[in-house]
């Protein structure tokens, strides 16, 4: 299905006959909540007009912090969890791939994994590297103790004048430790705006610091991000695809699915459905009701839980990403002895072939085994179109989290095994 669109969301292939009318104007009142601030956890609707109302200023100082950066390092570390990490490493795989590129870039902060901050930590001492510590409380244990270990390793390795050029501090404007350290060691630092939470965070310098290091271009981002708040901007169903595409999950939800199954065809956007569960997952799964967010890679995970999708428990549905024109593309050679029997398809492309296993993974999944596909058409996914996915997800979200009637920008339960955890520690305090 090719369309103007950047997005194109198709319904044809669920059992729902939406009227469209009669949820109207339950999806009128709740986007009069959005755009007016009025719902549950509005205090944190600063991403809604964020990709206009960005500090431009900043934005500057962040592309030429990111080209000194790349000028001067191989290396770049980003220390962050959540929201803090998930939405630039999502868009650094999904541009640059994932094979290396001039900067690599090196996620710590995010696990409490001694084998895997060992391992970081010895890679690092052979590269000449720069850090990134993203983290809007600054008090996020898994990031902080990456932080101590990555910043006295960078003053050993660079002196302490050294350190602070290469160590980059994103924090909140006005709160927290990593903003006091920020400002006692004069470190260049970037702004997450109090009003937006980590998993909406992608489209600020969270997000868009680490993606212009890795050469990827952060106004892009933000420019697609804008187009889809313009797209977007009216509620009709007619019109909104993100305002339809909640309203289909919803009704799937009601209709008695467990799960949503986010699908892709490229390992390199298998940190997009990451990205994604935790946007769905962290601001939906309360009160005890929701979608379980989950994402496989086709055709790659059709030769493992693909038997389950066919003929298993139907207690899901799937949401595939279907992006029609790769950013490169490879021909299958011709093969005189043809042993392998594949000459049927010398001289064609791998997109064709993998066009074709989307065509018949859609019909098995959704005509044989009568599980409702929902489907987001693009044409192409480059920085520009990345940040229209960003964008409509986001919006998506906060209308299908008011339509279960929860807040969208709150996360109580994650406080759960911190504070147990701190208790075990014999954190002061706990
Ligand atoms: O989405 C969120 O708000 C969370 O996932 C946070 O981003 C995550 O817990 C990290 O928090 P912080 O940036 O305060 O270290």
């Amino acid at each position: 299905m090719m369309s103007d669109k950047i997005i194109s969301l198709d319904l044809s292939h669920t059992g729902l006959a939406i009227e469209k009318e009669k949820h109207q104007e339950k999806i009128d009142q709740i986007d009069g909540m959005i755009k007016n601030k009025t719902g549950r956890g509005s205090d944190f609707l600063g991403w809604l007009d964020y990709p206009l109302t960005y500090d431009k200023k900043e934005h500057e100082l962040l592309k030429k912090t990111a080209a000194y950066i790349s000028e001067n390092y191989d290396t770049l570390v980003v220390a962050g969890i959540g929201g803090s990490y998930l939405g630039a490493r999502a868009a650094i795989d999904a541009i640059n791939g994932l094979f290396p590129k001039k900067v690599e870039i090196v996620f710590l902060g995010q696990t409490l994994d001694p084998d895997y901050v060992h391992d970081a930590l010895a890679h690092l001492k052979g590269r000449k590297f720069a850090v990134n510590v993203i983290s809007k409380s600054g008090t996020t244990t898994e990031t902080s103790v990456a932080f101590r270990l990555l910043r006295e390793m960078c003053e050993e390795k660079y002196g302490k004048e050294g350190a602070r050029k290469a160590i980059v501090a994103t924090t909140d404007a006005h709160n927290g430790a990593l903003l006091k350290l920020s400002e006692e060691e004069g470190y260049v630092r970037f702004v997450l705006p109090g009003d937006i939470g980590g998993r909406y965070s992608v489209q600020t310098p969270v997000g868009l610091f680490p993606i212009a290091v890795a050469g990827i271009d952060p106004t892009a981002i933000l420019e697609g991000s804008a187009k889809a708040r313009e797209d977007l901007a009216d509620p009709s169903l007619e019109k909104n695809d993100a305002y339809l595409y909640a309203l289909a999950r919803h009704l799937l939800y009601k209709k008695g699915n467990f799960a949503e199954l986010f699908v892709t065809y490229k390992p390199q956007l298998v940190q997009l459905g990451e990205w994604w569960k935790q946007l769905y997952g962290e601001s939906e799964g309360k009160e005890g009701k929701s979608l379980f967010p989950m994402s496989c890679t086709f055709t790659t995970d059709l030769h493992s839980l693909g038997q389950f999708i066919q003929e298993g428990s139907k207690t899901f549905f799937e949401t595939i990403i279907d992006i029609k024109t790769p950013h490169n593309d490879v021909e299958i050679p011709f093969d005189k002895d043809n042993l392998d029997g594949l000459n049927f398809l010398a001289g064609k492309k791998m997109s064709f072939v993998q066009s074709k296993a989307y065509e018949g993974t859609l019909a098995a999944h959704s005509e044989k085994a009568d599980r409702d596909n929902i489907v987001l058409h693009m044409d192409k996914l480059g920085a520009y179109e990345l940040g229209y996915l960003f964008y409509f997800f986001e919006r998506a979200c906060a209308m299908s989290a008011y339509l279960n009637e929860v807040n969208p920008f709150d996360q109580p339960g994650v406080e759960v095994y911190k504070k147990n955890m701190f208790h075990l520690l014999g954190k002061p305090g706990y």
